[in-house]
């Protein structure tokens, strides 16, 4: 009884916005509530991600019970009682996880032989060695008592990002684990791996991260290039065959809840995008959006809300290339304009192109022809999409098409060229003409990387920063091109890249999640919350460019052993292959 009563004060005492749809988890303290209202109003932390990730230290209900109380005290709660409330109740965030030192890390992987210069060696150990720091083994009290936390009990350890980011994340988790099967650290990537399958199994779907407040959105789906590369790594089939129906599960997700009709040349074809029916604001950057959204309408509110977890879904959040002003054009607004599930996105159509063709892979290896039949069909129909909705033949590149005007976005994203990297375009001049395109567009002009876009929004998923998986799918889209010239232009790519990381290793001894094209190793900026260090994707990143271009790369120090130790230089050009 007491408890029904809690529960219509605290739905009253929000719910200024009626919403038909579930809220971001069913937690009245994490997600929704008075709770979580009122403390991030009070803006007690610098982040509102402070919050959401603080454990309880009594059950809801007596937690919910002791907020009642208060709140029937005072009605809105003074600072100094709020935060007596919490020390209460909460213990600081970080205390659901245990020191954990990957059991498969050694100290001399192989690949570490194939970097020629110097000091890129040794940075290379470095960055190696980083994953010591970054991993992570959840306290099995989160699995007995999950009422008490947000986050999400996955069973086996993790690399997590670093900094503000207390859990695992999904589309991250790509470029650590290709670091990780570089540092010979199978097992880890593997637990990781199992950790996704998991959440498929609980879910239906990846969550975005491992913590409840993002159970309801996903990321970009990159699981099933995970599995790939572990399968390459181990040739491992019964890993394969286990994997491939959360796999399936996990596509099926992507294509009924993700997907939308688009009307092209007379015919109608179904391409992704990302969509999140969560109206209401984001528990971790709670504040921000109920600013964000002041002055609107109700049903104004809504869309924004959900526009914004869509953008969060994407991994851009946020960025300009999600914004839809009235006129249609995208070059002169500000994050409310934030319109992401009315857009198609050329990167995430290009992804789940190259994950059909690779679950068609994962099929035919294991005798299933059938399947794997079914598979290269949905690529094939994708393909045809792609290019009847997103290629542009005039402009030579791929562009995000836009629902509300039918008009694609021509401005410059490395996305853009998100198909290059897919392999997923019927004619090999098609790649070619997009190299052409990239060339023309302005984004090459930086000697520290290519920016996400050319406009300063002041959003950090765009110009000036540049991010490790952005250039990663640039570069290795480019180096698998047949002609010379895409493939000096991945090597260079990958070179200013790499320079850019190292000098600011050298400066600040530290690896940070994004880059600004307009310093000599400086870190990137913007957005909502301050640069974070440690980095796992740029660990992974830079450890794949090492390991491809190790032969060639230099610190810029001018000590270059290559031609001082051939066996070095043979064994990269083996490992090139
Ligand atoms: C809230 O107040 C009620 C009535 O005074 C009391 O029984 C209950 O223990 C209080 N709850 C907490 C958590 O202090
Ligand atoms: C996907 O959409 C269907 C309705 O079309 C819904 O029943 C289901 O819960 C959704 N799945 C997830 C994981 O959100
Ligand atoms: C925005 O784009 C439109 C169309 O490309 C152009 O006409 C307009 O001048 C641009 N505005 C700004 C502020 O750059
Ligand atoms: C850009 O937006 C501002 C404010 O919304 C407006 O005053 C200005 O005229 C716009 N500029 C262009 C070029 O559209
Ligand atoms: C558009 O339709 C025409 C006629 O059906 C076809 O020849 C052409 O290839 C189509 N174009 C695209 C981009 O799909
Ligand atoms: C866009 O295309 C759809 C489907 O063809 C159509 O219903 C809609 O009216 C069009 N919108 C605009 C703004 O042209
Ligand atoms: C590295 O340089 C050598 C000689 O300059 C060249 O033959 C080779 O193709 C280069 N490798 C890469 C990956 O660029």
């Amino acid at each position: 009884m007491q408890k029904l009563v809690l529960f219509c004060v605290s739905v009253a005492f929000f719910a200024r916005v009626q919403s038909a749809l579930p809220p971001p988890c069913d937690s009245q303290i994490y997600c929704t509530g008075p709770i979580l209202h009122q403390v991030q109003k009070a803006r007690l932390f610098d982040d509102d991600k402070e919050f959401v990730d603080m454990k309880l230290r009594e059950s809801p209900d007596v937690v919910l019970s002791a907020f009642q109380n208060l709140s029937s005290e005072f009605g809105t709660i003074p600072p100094a009682k709020l935060q007596e409330f919490l020390d209460m109740y909460f213990e600081k965030p970080g205390t659901e996880f245990e020191e954990w030192i990957p059991t498969d890390w050694h100290d001399n992987p192989k690949f570490l032989g194939g970097i020629a210069d110097l000091q890129l060696r040794k940075w290379a150990e470095k960055i190696h060695q980083l994953w010591k720091s970054l991993g992570r083994k959840i306290r099995s009290d989160v699995k007995d008592q999950p009422e008490l936390y947000s986050q999400i009990y996955t069973p086996h350890p993790v690399i997590v990002p670093g900094g503000r980011f207390r859990e695992l994340y999904y589309w991250d988790s790509y470029w650590v684990i290709n670091g990780l099967l570089l540092s010979e650290m199978t097992q880890t990537a593997h637990g990781m791996i199992q950790n996704f399958l998991y959440l498929i199994n609980r879910y239906g779907f990846i969550p975005n991260g491992g913590r409840i407040y993002y159970e309801r959105r996903s990321q970009p789906p990159f699981l099933t290039l995970m599995v790939e590369s572990y399968y390459q790594a181990t040739k491992d089939k019964e890993f394969l065959r286990a994997a491939l129906a959360p796999l399936e599960r996990e596509y099926q997700f992507w294509m009924q809840n993700r997907s939308v009709a688009v009307s092209a040349n007379g015919t109608e074809y179904k391409l992704n995008r990302y969509y999140v029916e969560v109206d209401l604001p984001r528990p971790e950057s709670y504040t921000d959006d109920l600013e964000l959204a002041e002055g609107l309408s109700d049903e104004e509110k809504q869309q924004l809300w959900m526009d914004l977890k869509a953008g969060a879904e994407s991994g851009w959040d946020f960025t300009s290339r999600w914004y839809i002003d009235s006129d249609g054009h995208n070059n002169n607004s500000t994050l409310g304009a934030t319109r992401t599930s009315a857009i198609v996105p050329t990167d995430l159509n290009a992804l789940l192109c190259l994950c059909e063709k690779t679950l068609a892979s994962f099929h035919s290896i294991l005798g299933d022809g059938d399947s794997a039949a079914r598979y290269e069909e949905a690529a094939a129909r994708r393909l045809q999409a792609i290019e009847a909705v997103l290629w542009d033949a005039e402009r030579g590149a791929w562009f995000d098409f836009n629902l509300e005007t039918n008009s694609s976005n021509v401005q410059f994203y490395p996305s853009n060229l998100a198909p290059v990297w897919a392999q997923c375009y019927s004619r090999s001049e098609m790649a070619e003409k997009a190299v052409q395109y990239l060339k023309k567009s302005g984004a090459l002009r930086f000697p520290n990387g290519v920016p996400t876009s050319l406009r300063n929004s002041g959003q950090q998923w765009d110009y000036p920063n540049a991010w490790p998986p952005l250039q990663h799918m640039l570069i290795e889209g480019l180096s698998k091109l047949p002609s010379e010239e895409a493939q000096e232009l991945a090597f260079d790519l990958a070179q200013r890249w790499i320079k850019t990381n190292w000098l600011a290793y050298t400066k600040y001894d530290a690896m940070f999640e994004k880059y600004d094209v307009e310093g000599d190793g400086k870190p990137g900026g913007g957005g909502e919350y301050e640069v974070q260090l440690g980095f796992g994707w740029t660990n992974g990143v830079a450890l794949q460019l090492l390991d491809h271009y190790g032969a060639n790369l230099t610190s810029g120090t001018g000590r270059v052993f290559a031609s001082l130790l051939p066996p070095l230089v043979i064994s990269a050009a083996r490992m090139l292959h």
